[in-house]
């Protein structure tokens, strides 16, 4: 993600708060037209990576399901952090990054899918993640972390998506990597 864009890369740019980490409360979340709404999820096993993040309701196309909330730090704070293998780093802006390892930010558990059910919308003051399609109940919440070419190789996907490209890498470079494949 660039949460690892975090570790280096840069999300797609689309266009109040959590608390708790485990369990099923509602999150405040806002619907398609901008109306508050409480947005249940819960953390769970991942078939992808270690702990995923789940619906515990329908949610509908276009909604803020939560926000990713942390501490805002320095660009050489996040070098620091990153270097101690935090992975719950996401870049903000050119200035900061956010650190997500913080208790309530429950969208540090959503993991990179080359099959996303949502996308990242970083906001002048918040970063949201917001449904790209009509989500069911006990799906898992997926992005694409939007990571540059320069480490894909260091980022093996485990999506299991029918179309992975067995890397964590943005969408706008696939086809790059499959020409690269073809050469080989
Ligand atoms: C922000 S965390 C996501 C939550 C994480 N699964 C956990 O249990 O804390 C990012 C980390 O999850 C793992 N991860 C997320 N998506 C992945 C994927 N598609 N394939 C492999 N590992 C993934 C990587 O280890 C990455 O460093
Ligand atoms: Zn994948």
């Amino acid at each position: 993600m660039q949460l690892w864009k975090n570790n280096l890369a840069s999300f797609p740019r689309r266009r109040p708060s959590a608390s708790g980490d485990a369990g099923s409360e509602g999150r405040n979340g806002l619907d398609a037209r901008g109306e508050m709404v409480k947005v249940r999820v819960r953390v769970g096993k991942s078939r992808i990576a270690g702990q995923g993040l789940f619906t515990v309701q329908d949610i509908q196309k276009d909604t803020r399901i939560l926000p990713y909330v942390g501490e805002r730090i320095s660009k050489k704070e996040s070098v620091k952090r990153l270097t101690q293998g935090n992975v719950y780093i996401f870049t903000f802006s050119d200035q900061y990054d956010i650190d997500g390892k913080v208790l309530g930010n429950s969208a540090r558990y959503i993991n990179h899918s080359c099959d996303p059910n949502c996308e990242v919308e970083i906001t002048r003051r918040s970063i949201w993640i917001v449904a790209i399609r009509d989500i069911l109940t006990g799906e898992e919440l997926r992005y694409n972390y939007g990571y540059g070419m320069e480490t894909y190789g260091d980022f093996p996907c485990n999506c299991k998506a029918k179309n992975c490209v067995r890397y964590i890498l943005a969408e706008e470079y696939w086809g790059l990597i499959k020409k690269k494949s073809q050469r080989f």
